[in-house]
């Protein structure tokens, strides 16, 4: 079967386009200022290759492969530089006309390189967006806040729990961490404000919601994780750091204290990646920042409140000294590559095939499991998740919809919604895929 073409960054009618267009722009616009806010000499030359960076974009320059020297401070180069042959033998690449998908990833991979290019080995480990990440997260209090008390009842409910209701508490957690992937910082390069990042983390707006997921296969996972009895591991792929982890976070713990499971491995990004998303040591971060008297002055501020927070924050490290959280990462994460080639990855592969449910969050993890390619939004997700159906291993994606490719609606939908985008003041219909008010949850076995 011949496969669809990608999205490219010149289709207009792409969300790629107003992405290389503004929000790449934005994104490294607000780079240089964290660099520049380090007050240190050294920095300058970043700040001069990320400039130069924004002028490559603006006269759409060809993009140069990795150089020996880069492949030589950072393997994952090497990789990028043979996927980079075989798209730019299909379509010579230029930043604004490029495979959007490659692009992307490569944007990040050389900005993570212009850092390790510095004799200061202060930026060898300098995480260029943790600024925002944390600004971001300190701003999420109250959803914060809402969630350690859900979490502090569910204690009570899991005591005397019957199998239905263990179910409902399922579906529960499992919303709370799609719609916690509504919370993308690198939306606020767009006009997405706080106020509509607030608004999504509430269980009254989640309830509200339900009607926006287009796809839920949530009855196959059920029946999936159920089906047997004794040692259960679930693998998280995660996706963003902070309000995202945290709601993933309370998804691990239902699924741990309600003995759904017995071990939950969390898979982070080894480099600063797409703004937001989750390195090891945003996790440490998190932590410490639950527990911080200043960081979240309110809650703490409030015996009740810092009860709750304190006893979530106790739960997750308990659970992560005891092993049963296991925090780990792999350089694959952050390749261009789609997730049909997790088998040739031998390592990564026998790891995940120890899972009994592989759960992919977020809109990147979406593209790569269907190659980001033009589907016709029909297609079944088996479909196009290609090798990866018949790897064995157990997908499920959470991922609220913020690009173009969308599989596994039924007849009609598209063109249903085009047309309510429209009518709600969108010039363009096709982009409801990209507005992170629909959401899909797909499954396959
Ligand atoms: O929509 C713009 C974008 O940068 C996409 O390229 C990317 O898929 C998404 O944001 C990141 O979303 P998420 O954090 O859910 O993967
Ligand atoms: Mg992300």
């Amino acid at each position: 079967m011949s496969l669809p073409p990608p999205s490219y960054n010149d289709d207009k009618r792409s969300f790629a386009h107003p992405t290389v267009h503004k929000r790449w722009p934005t994104i490294i616009e607000g780079a240089i200022d964290d660099v520049n806010a380090q007050n240190r000499p050294s920095g300058e030359v970043i700040v001069a290759k990320l400039k130069q960076l924004l002028g490559d974009f603006q006269s759409d320059q060809p993009v140069a492969k990795f150089t020996a020297a880069q492949r030589q401070l950072d393997p994952s180069c090497e990789f990028y530089n043979s996927h980079y042959d075989e798209l730019d033998a299909v379509r010579k690449i230029t930043w604004l006309t490029g495979p959007w998908l490659y692009l992307e990833c490569h944007l990040y991979q050389l900005i993570h390189v212009f850092f390790l290019e510095l004799d200061d080995a202060f930026w060898h480990t300098f995480d260029v967006f943790e600024g925002l990440k944390n600004k971001t997260f300190q701003q999420s209090q109250f959803g914060v806040l809402e969630l350690c008390k859900r979490l502090q009842l569910l204690d009570s409910q899991l005591s005397k729990v019957d199998a239905d209701t263990l179910e409902l508490l399922f579906r529960e957690f499992v919303d709370i961490s799609l719609w916690g992937n509504a919370t993308d910082l690198s939306l606020l390069a767009g006009n997405v404000t706080l106020e509509d990042i607030k608004s999504v983390q509430g269980a009254e707006v989640r309830k509200k919601n339900e009607e926006k997921i287009l796809v839920n296969d949530l009855d196959s996972v059920w029946r999936h994780l159920t089906k047997s009895s004794g040692e259960k591991a679930v693998d998280f792929v995660l996706d963003n750091s902070g309000f995202e982890l945290f709601a993933d976070l309370s998804l691990a713990l239902f699924l741990l204290d309600s003995k759904l499971v017995s071990k939950i491995n969390i898979h982070c990004k080894e480099i600063p990646w797409f703004v937001s998303d989750t390195m090891p040591k945003d996790f440490e971060l998190l932590l410490k920042q639950l527990d911080d008297v200043e960081f979240y002055s309110e809650i703490h501020g409030n015996p009740q409140d810092k009860q709750a927070i304190e006893y979530v924050s106790a739960k997750i490290r308990a659970h992560h000294s005891s092993g049963s959280i296991v925090i780990t990462h792999n350089p694959f994460w952050t390749l261009s590559y789609n997730f049909w080639d997790i088998p040739k990855f031998t390592d990564l592969y026998e790891q995940l095939q120890q899972s009994s449910l592989i759960i992919f969050k977020g809109d990147l993890n979406y593209r790569k499991l269907t190659g980001d390619l033009q589907w016709d939004k029909t297609t079944p997700f088996k479909t196009a998740i290609q090798d990866l159906a018949t790897s064995g291993l157990p997908v499920l994606s959470l991922r609220t919809c913020k690009a173009d490719v969308v599989v596994g609606l039924p007849e009609g939908v598209n063109e249903r919604l085009i047309q309510e985008w429209e009518a709600a003041g969108n010039a363009i219909g096709e982009f409801w895929t990209s507005s992170g008010k629909w959401a899909v949850i797909s499954f396959n076995a």
